[in-house]
């Protein structure tokens, strides 16, 4: 499966450390950049990963800044998005079963490699929950 990536120089290295865990696990990953620690501007990247997977040129996106949180506000601005942040463990599986989560922001200084490597495993490992939460996840995408 084909996953996009982005990130600001916050969470360079973070990026790129999830990108080198998910291409050992088989995943082909879209990078997007930026592609050093040099000052960027978060939204343009955000912005850039949301409308990758928007257009459906991959199904699923991570994107990563300092905090995870300017990163993750830019790419739900994109219709269609539906991109949480991941923080606990607890969350990233809800992110994937009740709100079906395309894509996930993390923290390049809040988390340590491990704990984002961890995340970002349990949010692809957790299958999606139908029902009721189909129901909810239909009136975010009307919004
Ligand atoms: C960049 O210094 C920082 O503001 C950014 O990486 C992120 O934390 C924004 O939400």
């Amino acid at each position: 499966m084909k996953i996009a990536m982005a990130s600001d120089h916050g969470g360079f290295e973070l990026k790129n450390a999830i990108k080198a865990h998910l291409i050992e696990r088989g995943f082909e990953i879209d990078d997007l950049g930026t592609n050093s620690e040099e000052s960027v501007n978060y939204p343009e990247f955000g912005k850039k990963c949301a409308e990758y997977v928007a257009s459906g040129k991959a199904p699923l996106g991570i994107v990563c800044c300092g905090t995870g949180i300017g990163i993750g506000i830019a790419a739900n601005k994109v219709h269609g998005i539906r991109c949480a942040e991941l923080v606990t463990p607890f969350m990233a599986e809800m992110a994937k079963k009740h709100n079906h989560a395309n894509m996930v922001s993390l923290g390049g200084r809040i988390l340590s490699i491990e704990e984002g490597i961890k995340l970002v495993d349990i949010w692809l490992d957790t299958e999606e929950e139908h029902g009721r939460h189909d129901v909810r996840v239909a009136m975010l995408d009307e919004m």
